[in-house]
Parts: structure tokens; sequence; C-alpha cells
């Protein structure tokens, strides 16, 4: 459910790039509480066409009494319409309509020492990550790789000297630059597969680090997590969320499974069900989306995993899942934006 909540600050971190905060009312306080990690779905409607976007939240998680903490970072994205509207047009009183915080990118901070392979606009989510882990926990430690174009376009550079200059014995910062001089002694170009495997090892104790949160384009996330098992990483240690996905021989499709002429789903969604034909070559969320408007999503392309769903009968093809770890896919849990059915007849569940 969406909720309009008002801006009450915009600071522009880079020459593309802004972190807005939303100012909670007292009676959405819990409603709007995050755990480090999670996003907000927001929507916006231009020219009477409803636009969906998810933003990581940065600022560390809060505990009561204190207010939600909400702040997002904004990276202006060619042709994104919401992107473009947050940099332009989008003035301290306005209203937003968000979704309470969801993802389940999350640490909940506890004793040990986790890292993070970032690129970019990933560093939104791994900053609330790390800022309230070092926080909360004085037994824990950080470690924080992140790859940027240039050190004018990196977001959230005062926000990270301030860990580094907080906490100088549990925080530890590589920075690479793939445009970019490098100082001596750090790595310049792109954080790849191999340069990872090489990179690794000399910070860190890596198959003993407690948690790894990679975040960012395909491209880096993937070459991170084959590095990480190269280097005896229990996938179970390992969490990922993509931000950007290219069309391209890296994007994995499902298999092609002939879907039936005709199906039929029912779905329950908050408490109710219904049952409706599928059409032609469409989603399951799409089917859902047309007798009810409060089927939740945002990307409606395989990587936010907000229009996550039980499958509770019947099979399904997706057709990409950046978003789900593949023990969510083996409990029965698929994305709706991305489903189409295999057997005549399918259930989902959004409730559970
Ligand atoms: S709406 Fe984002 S994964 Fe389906």
């Amino acid at each position: 459910m969406f909720h309009p909540l008002r801006v009450s600050g915009i600071e522009r971190l880079t020459d593309d790039s802004v972190a807005v905060t939303l100012a909670v009312p007292p009676d959405l306080h819990e409603t709007f509480r995050h755990r480090p990690g999670q996003h907000l779905n927001v929507r916006y409607t231009v020219d009477g066409q409803e636009i969906r976007r998810s933003y990581s939240i940065c600022a560390p998680a809060t505990e009561q009494p204190a207010a939600p903490a909400l702040r997002v970072g904004i990276r202006l994205v060619d042709g994104g319409a919401f992107s473009t509207y947050a940099l332009k047009e989008l003035v301290v009183g306005d209203a937003i309509e968000a979704m309470p915080p969801m993802g389940r990118f999350v640490l909940t901070p506890r004793p040990g020492q986790f890292a993070a392979v970032v690129g970019g606009s990933g560093i939104t989510p791994v900053l609330s990550i790390a800022s309230t882990l070092l926080a909360r926990e004085p037994d824990a430690s950080f470690c924080l790789i992140r790859s940027d174009r240039t050190a004018a376009s990196t977001m959230f550079l005062d926000e990270v000297a301030d860990l580094k200059d907080r906490y100088p014995d549990r925080f530890q910062l590589v920075t690479a630059l793939s445009r970019e001089e490098q100082q001596a002694g750090l790595p310049s170009g792109r954080l790849d597969r191999e340069r990872l495997t090489a990179l690794l090892p000399a910070l860190l104790p890596v198959a003993e680090t407690d948690g790894w949160f990679l975040c960012g384009p395909l491209g880096l996330v993937r070459g991170a997590e084959l590095a990480l098992h190269g280097l005896g990483v229990d996938r179970s240690r390992i969490h990922q969320e993509i931000f950007h996905v290219e069309d391209g021989p890296d994007a994995p499709a499902g298999p092609r499974i002939e879907t039936p002429a005709a199906g039929t789903l029912t779905a329950t969604l908050d408490g109710r069900s219904g049952k409706w034909p599928v059409q032609d070559g469409e989603s399951l969320l799409e089917t859902v989306l047309r007798s009810r408007a409060d089927a939740p999503y945002a990307c409606k392309g395989g990587v936010c995993g907000t229009c996550r769903a039980f499958l509770v009968s019947g099979e399904v093809r997706m057709d990409r899942n950046f978003a789900l770890e593949p023990e969510e896919t083996d409990a029965g849990y698929v994305l709706a934006c991305q489903s189409h059915p295999v057997t005549g007849e399918v259930e989902l569940d959004f409730d559970r």
C-alpha cells in the first residue's frame, strides 16, 4: 500500500545524483521503519502514466523511540522518468508516494567480520548496512570495496569518509576508480573476477568472513560472486542485489517451455482470492493487475523482487530472475512479473 510522504530534504551528491529525505508522520513510524539494506518503492504519475521505481535507503536503521530515517539515493538514469523528475523538479515540501520498506538484502547487526563489493549507486544500501552494524555492534568489522568511474562521480564520499574517521579499527575501505589515475597501492581499472580474486585475500580472511554483500551492476556482482566461489566462500554467506541489468549473454533466460494457449490463474492477495484467465504471452503479474490494481510490483524486470509470490500449485516458467536467492526459488517462490504458466492451472499466493 502506498502512502504520501513529504520531502524534507534534498542534497546534491554528485552532478548526476541526489539524496532525498522523506518525513514520516508519527502514526506511520513503525510501518516505515527499515532494516539496514532495504529499499523503498515509489510511484509517480506523469502524463497519466504511473511509473514505479525502487530506491535503496542509505540512512542507518533507527530504533524506537527515534523516527524512521528515510533517506534514499537517486542517480540520474538516461531517459529515466523518475530520476529526471527527482533531480530536476522535485523540491522540499513535495509529496512522494511510497510503499513501506522491503527487500531481503539485509544484515541484522551481529558480531563478526562482514564485507561488501559495490559498484556505482550500489553503495546506497551498503552504506545503511555498514553504518548500522558499526554503530550497534562493537564486535563487528566491515570491509568495503567500492568501484566507480571517477572520484567526482562517487556517491556518498563524505558519509563513507565519516565511517573511516569514526571506526578506524573496524572499517576498512578500498576504492577502485576505473577512469582515473589511482593513488599508489590502490587497484585501478574495473573490478572484475581476476582482480577481486587477487585483491580480496590480501585484505581479509575471505572464507571466514561472516557475510558478503554484493551490490551494483550485473557484471560486477557476477564477477564478485565467481571470485568468492573460487576462493571457497560458501553460497549461504553471499548476498546480492543487482541494480542494472543489460540484456545480453549474461541475462539468464528460463528454459523455453511452450506456454499452453489457455491457462487459468488463481491468486491470493491481501487475504482475497480471485481466478482469472491468463491471456496469451502476458506475465502472471499482468493477469492479476487487470483485476487487482493493488498487486505489488516496481521494476517489472525481474530485478527488485517486489512481485515475489509463492507458487501454491501448477508450474511456471520465469523469463529471468535477478532478485530471488536460490533458497527462495527452491522453497517455491517465483517472480510474478517474469512468470508464465506452463500448466493449465496455476495458483499464486502473494501473502506468504
Ligand atoms: S516487479 Fe521487480 S522483480 Fe517483479
